[in-house]
């Protein structure tokens, strides 16, 4: 007889390249999008102290990175823009001469054909409350109103250039209203990110400083309950059927479990993105020596990847393109 067979898992560890050559995941750069800030008014680039190495740009700083994103073959870099004034109903959002409009030009004449330029659409960076809609008489967020803002916006977008809107205000239909906006404007080919499964997350708190949020309250009224999962699955759901491109779990390390139930059913790419706060943490916990931070911003995005994600927002982006392979 021959002896059992030793089941030896740790074989296959022993060593770098054992390691190396069996890993079931690995990140290239065409699957990392870049997360930038454009600041209106500023003549050189402002530092976002909650994000350390994470900056406001001017539109001529955002240029260069936007280069460098290329060089290093991201597959994409998604533009936030932080206008100078604002109102309640975001008129600098869709007006052309708008910050994140004027941007998106620059960055597209920059790097249009070697990554994909996208925008974010949604009001909060451009009212005067901060809310990602406007506000209705009993101070409610009005969905069906907040739509014909959105499909405005969505048109300067795509006027301006940008490839791929993401839609992060998590209104109700908003996908198939901006699709629709765009359709009959003649924008078939713009594509739309739908920010599915957007959690009201304590996450996000860096970002509200990186584009000097004026929000008071929560939105707890339009984001999800971070309690619910089959929401999210949900959410994914109705956005693809209302015309989504591309659909995102966010945050990332927050909501794995959210990200996996849509990776396994979705038709359509599934992205999720490393908020502001995700970062934050890794960096605050490393400038106290408390974590080995280049290890974890590389696991943090390995188990983003290993639990569904075809690409990653980060603010990780450059660094990880970097990464031998
Ligand atoms: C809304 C938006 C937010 C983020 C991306 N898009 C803020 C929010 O919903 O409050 C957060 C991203 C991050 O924290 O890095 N326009």
């Amino acid at each position: 007889m021959t002896p059992a067979p030793s089941i030896r898992p740790r074989r296959l560890r022993r060593t770098p390249a054992l390691r190396r050559m069996v890993a079931e995941t690995r990140i290239h750069p065409a699957e990392l999008v870049l997360p930038v800030f454009v600041r209106e008014g500023i003549s050189a680039p402002q530092p976002i102290a909650a994000m350390p190495g994470v900056v406001q740009h001017t539109i001529d700083s955002l240029r260069g990175v936007a280069a460098e994103a290329a060089a290093a073959g991201l597959g994409g870099i998604m533009l936030f823009g932080v206008p100078a004034e604002r109102d309640a109903r975001g008129s600098a959002a869709d007006d052309p001469e708008g910050i994140l409009n004027r941007a998106t030009r620059a960055v597209v004449a920059e790097a249009g054909d070697a990554l994909v330029v996208q925008t974010d659409l949604c009001l909060d960076e451009f009212t005067d409350h901060g809310h990602c809609g406007v506000i209705d008489a009993s101070g409610a967020v009005d969905n069906d109103a907040t739509l014909a803002r959105y499909a405005d916006m969505a048109i300067a977008q795509a006027e301006a250039g940008s490839a791929l809107l993401g839609l992060s205000g998590m209104m109700d239909g908003q996908v198939a209203a901006v699709r629709e906006a765009l359709d009959l404007a003649g924008h078939e080919q713009t594509a739309l990110l739908a920010y599915s499964a957007k959690y009201a997350s304590a996450f996000y708190g860096p970002f509200r400083e990186a584009v000097d949020s004026q929000l008071t309250g929560n939105r707890r009224g339009y984001q999800q309950d971070p309690a619910n999962r089959r929401e999210g699955l949900r959410e994914a759901e109705l956005d693809i059927a209302e015309g989504a491109d591309i659909v995102m779990v966010k945050p990332a390390m927050s909501s794995l479990d959210v990200l996996a139930d849509v990776a396994a059913v979705s038709p359509v790419p599934v992205w999720a993105y490393q908020v502001s706060g995700e970062a934050a943490m890794i960096e605050a916990a490393g400038a106290n020596g408390w974590i080995d931070r280049d290890a974890a911003v590389r696991e943090s995005l390995t188990s983003i990847k290993r639990a569904g994600a075809d690409a990653i927002l980060s603010y990780f982006a450059l660094e990880a393109a970097g990464w031998a392979r």
